[in-house]
């Protein structure tokens, strides 16, 4: 587990300082991927970097499985930190290493013995799906497989909190899926806290449990991924969504948004809604998927002009949210409404 509390960096003194991350409070739980994604320069590696104790906080507490490394001495700390598995952006191998010589690193500096090493770096390569590529270096492996390498090299101390920087930035969509698969392994099987740091939104929605928004080294939303997705409000949950354009609206017809609130929408909805109205409905586009094993899902509609309240109602009594969407800039209507302000 880990645990945030009141966390606050600042750099440099006086009128000069900079304040990096501003009080700061969250926990991460055993088996938990807790995604923090955030505009750059918006404090997220600093975040990580604190979390591991390469940089001291100002104030505040960073506790990792109920020890807080804030209090500890550098000999503490530097036992703490075997603890705590990092995976950079940048894979941060040695290009004059084998694959399994990178994952042997974090052994050979505590003293391993030979066969010992030999044997842990081949069940981490193998956890990593990596075998066969032991005796490669770094420039003979694509990007996927250095970040898998640096993985094992991450897990091979037997961490129990995994912070993970920008893994999977700059990776195809297959290689970004598979270390995303390989990650939430990892994190069953080995009961892991995954500190997640990303800026694509696609692999927030794929790995995380639960997200935080930093801005400005401060957390403007956070919450579970699900919850997120299920509020109309949230503008994380937005921004989580899919963006795909929907048809376009068919003459006479108004658009709506359509969004499932809750875990017991009926799958017939639309059925159900057109019923409910006693009118046609046109489904422009939607997306229904699951997420961490619920359903969540909108959809934009195309309905014939209804007495105001009726579609918001009738949703609501089906676990959606409704609300009308203006007409797009140039339609029929969008110029008929222009044309009235204009007389008014
Ligand atoms: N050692 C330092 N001294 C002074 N300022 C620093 C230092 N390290 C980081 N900063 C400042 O802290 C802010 C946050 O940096 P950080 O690297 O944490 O951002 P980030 O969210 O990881 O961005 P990116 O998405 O680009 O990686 C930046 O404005 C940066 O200039
Ligand atoms: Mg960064």
């Amino acid at each position: 587990m880990i645990g945030i509390e009141r966390l606050t960096k600042t750099y440099g003194h006086g009128a000069g300082t900079t304040v990096v991350l501003d009080g700061l409070d969250f926990t991460v739980g055993t088996g938990e991927i807790f995604a923090v994604v955030g505009p750059s320069g918006a404090g997220k590696t600093t975040l990580a970097q604190c979390v591991n104790l390469l940089e001291r906080p100002t104030s505040g507490s960073v506790t990792v499985n109920g020890v807080n490394l804030s209090r500890l001495t550098e000999r503490q700390l530097r036992v703490a930190r075997r603890r705590i598995g990092t995976i950079f952006q940048s894979d941060g191998l040695y290009s004059r290493r084998t694959a399994a010589q990178n994952v042997a690193l974090p052994l050979e500096y505590l003293g391993v013995t030979a066969a010992e090493s030999r044997n842990r770096v081949a069940e981490l390569l193998d956890r990593v799906g990596l075998s066969s590529r032991a005796s490669f270096y770094p420039h003979q492996l694509s990007g996927g497989q250095r970040q898998r390498v640096g993985i094992a090299r991450a897990l091979a101390l037997r961490p129990s909190v995994l912070l993970s920087d920008e893994a999977t930035s700059g990776l195809d969509p297959d290689s970004t899926a598979s270390i995303v698969e390989l990650l939430k392994e990892l994190r069953d099987d080995l009961d892991l806290s995954i500190l997640f740091i990303t800026h694509e939104m696609d692999t927030v929605l794929q790995v995380a449990d639960s997200v935080a928004r930093l801005e400005r080294g401060r957390i403007v939303e956070s919450g579970r991924i699900v919850d997120l997705l299920r509020d109309p409000h949230s503008v994380l949950g937005r921004s989580l969504r899919p963006r795909r354009d929907a048809e376009a609206a068919p003459a006479g017809t108004e658009r709506w948004f359509v969004g499932y609130t809750h875990s017991a929408v009926p799958a017939d909805w639309l059925i159900r809604l057109a019923a409910d109205l006693d009118s046609p409905i046109h489904l422009l586009g939607a997306s229904i998927e699951t997420v961490s094993g619920e359903t969540v899902g909108h959809a934009t509609l195309a309905v014939p002009a209804l007495e105001p309240g009726r579609i918001e109602a009738a949703a609501r009594a089906l676990g959606l949210d409704a609300r009308r969407l203006p007409a797009p800039a140039g339609s029929a209507p969008a110029l008929a409404a222009a044309a009235l302000e204009r007389v008014a």
